[in-house]
């Protein structure tokens, strides 16, 4: 396998919105992403990929761009964006952009033009259909709610939109639409950007004919996505994306593919294929939805958990790579969802840690991850400001009767809100985010859960991210190594040991609040043991063949 910058590097996502407001409008901008480098560069981290900043009218946060070569207004401006990318580099720290063409806004001038008429040059940049008898002209529902169709009255016919009535999707067959979003990926390219996370970049190739998906009982829309995602001609797209814009630059890509499995993910990342470096995939993040979907809540179980990476970490062993993540700004809190964010949340955030920056692959932060930062639970539906939650909230509440506790409830556990709330800064109002009102409130315990806080505390789970990072770059064992279980069937300790010439680590995380025994099998027990890392104080020269773990404990050891 070979060596790679990429593969070597901890990236830390910046959702700009949230991160740091400098000019009081309460809206993070990227003058308060620059006025926090010093900090970033401080917990160490390689590459910051960046969610978009483009000209938006913000129906999705910036995920609905309107030109795809300027900077949000509420952002700043050209000159502050080089300006960032300037200092980003001076500090040794790469940017990665988001590119966003599955769709565009309603208000990109491609799709200002292509509404005017049927003949109109740009009409063939997206998808429009005539209805069929009298209705859309298929059955898919949108990932955020509703008919996957829009009618619009001016030409008569109606245009596809996975997303919201603002996002349409952009039409892929045709060729001239792929060759402007090539030269527009070369205009960030020369500005010496260093790579890209492609949005859900495999639902660009749909099926011919687009054809009815299953409607599941009782409902008026159905899941599409076995028409749309990791579609016909997707990897015919990216090998051409690749020669056309990416080939020559020394550049990472990371493709968001939800609905991708490990067979298609290798071929979406086999290095001679030349599509993208790695995927995000969805499998860990959908094992605690039910069979009615995200808000569909279910336990996630450990278990569930320890299968799901274990397939993808053997998977992609020898072929591929993996990222890692546990949250996103799409997903909720990290320690809310996988540890606890009451009692155990220091020992469970930094067990997490542990176990994101063991495995094999790249990991990625949240920004505030490295704070412990949880969910938030607002008590009315019109405190939410996101699209998703409030379409599924009018859907289900307000259109269809159903319980408005419940549904609350599910926003509380898998709203995208979660992940939104203003970055915590210090335990000044609105946590030092900003000056004015914030677009979102603050989560309440910013006096409690703090960067101030965190960064003069040692025993914090900032420094405890910090020391993670550092041991990575000094023990390729943490990239390369590879990756088998130990105590397969243990119900509460997940552990591995990773090898990579003639080194083992030994890594044990209790995902529990009990205090159950680490075994150290027979064939492991030769050997010096060090301590490398752990969440609780431990004695290094303690035997571990056997070890009592305490509550969401986590302990790396060297073998040598
Ligand atoms: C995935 C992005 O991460 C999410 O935030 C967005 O709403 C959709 N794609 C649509 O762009």
């Amino acid at each position: 396998m070979s060596k790679q910058w990429w593969k070597e590097a901890v990236i830390y996502q910046i959702y700009p919105r949230s991160f740091k407001d400098s000019n009081g409008d309460g809206i993070g901008d990227i003058q308060g992403i620059i006025s926090k480098l010093d900090y970033l560069k401080e917990l160490g981290i390689d590459v910051i990929w960046l969610s978009p900043v483009y000209q938006s009218p913000n129906d999705d946060n910036g995920y609905d761009i309107s030109d795809y070569r300027g900077i949000m207004d509420e952002f700043g401006t050209m000159t502050d964006w080089d300006q960032l990318l300037q200092e980003m580099h001076q500090r040794g720290i790469k940017l990665i952009m988001d590119l966003v063409v599955n769709h565009s806004s309603d208000e990109h001038a491609w799709f200002v033009e292509s509404r005017k008429s049927k003949d109109n040059p740009y009409r063939d940049y997206y998808i429009w259909r005539e209805g069929k008898d009298g209705q859309e002209p298929n059955n898919w529902e949108s990932c955020f709610s509703g008919s996957a169709w829009q009618y619009d009255e001016h030409t008569e016919e109606y245009f596809l939109h996975l997303f919201s009535k603002k996002q349409p999707d952009l039409n892929w067959e045709n060729p001239k639409l792929r060759e402007e979003i090539y030269d527009m990926m070369k205009f960030w390219l020369d500005k010496g950007i260093d790579g890209f996370r492609m949005d859900v970049i495999n639902f660009i190739s749909k099926v011919d004919g687009l054809p009815d998906a299953e409607l599941p009982e009782g409902r008026k829309y159905a899941p599409g996505g076995d028409y749309y995602m990791n579609g016909p001609k997707i990897h015919d797209y990216l090998q051409e994306m690749h020669e056309k814009a990416l080939s020559g630059y020394d550049v990472m890509t990371v493709g968001e593919m939800p609905g991708v499995d490990v067979e298609e993910a290798k071929l979406y990342t086999g290095q001679d294929r030349k599509e993208v470096n790695m995927v995000f995939q969805f499998e860990h993040v959908d094992l605690d939805s039910g069979p009615g979907g995200k808000w569909d809540l279910r336990p996630m179980k450990m278990t569930d958990l320890r299968n799901s990476f274990t397939k993808w970490q053997k998977g992609l062993e020898h072929e591929g790579w993996n990222s890692l993540y546990l949250n996103n700004h799409d997903q909720p809190r990290m320690v809310s969802r996988f540890g606890d964010d009451r009692e155990y949340r220091m020992e469970s955030a930094k067990m997490l840690a542990t176990f994101l920056h063991t495995l094999k692959g790249t990991p990625y932060i949240y920004q505030g991850e490295e704070l412990g930062m949880t969910n938030v639970r607002f008590n009315s539906i019109n405190d939410y400001k996101d699209i998703e939650i409030l379409n599924m909230y009018r859907e289900k509440v307000i259109e269809n009767g159903e319980e408005h506790d419940k549904i609350m409830e599910s926003i509380h556990v898998k709203g995208r809100d979660n992940a939104r709330t203003p970055i915590q800064w210090d335990d000044s109002e609105h946590g030092g985010f900003t000056t004015g009102t914030p677009w979102i409130q603050v989560n309440p315990n910013y006096k409690e859960i703090n960067a101030k806080q965190a960064m003069g505390d040692p025993d914090s789970i900032f420094h405890y991210y910090k020391k993670l990072i550092e041991l990575r770059k000094e023990n390729p064992i943490m990239v390369y190594g590879s990756y088998d279980l130990i105590m397969p069937d243990h119900p509460e300790i997940y552990a591995y040991v990773r090898e990579y010439e003639g080194q083992k680590m030994i890594v044990m995380l209790n995902f529990s609040v009990g205090t159950p025994v680490f075994e150290l099998p027979e064939e492991l027990e030769d050997g010096r043991k060090e301590l490398f890392i752990s969440n609780y104080e431990a004695d290094s020269s303690q035997d571990i063949k056997q070890v009592e773990l305490r509550p969401y404990e986590a302990r790396v050891y060297l073998v040598k």
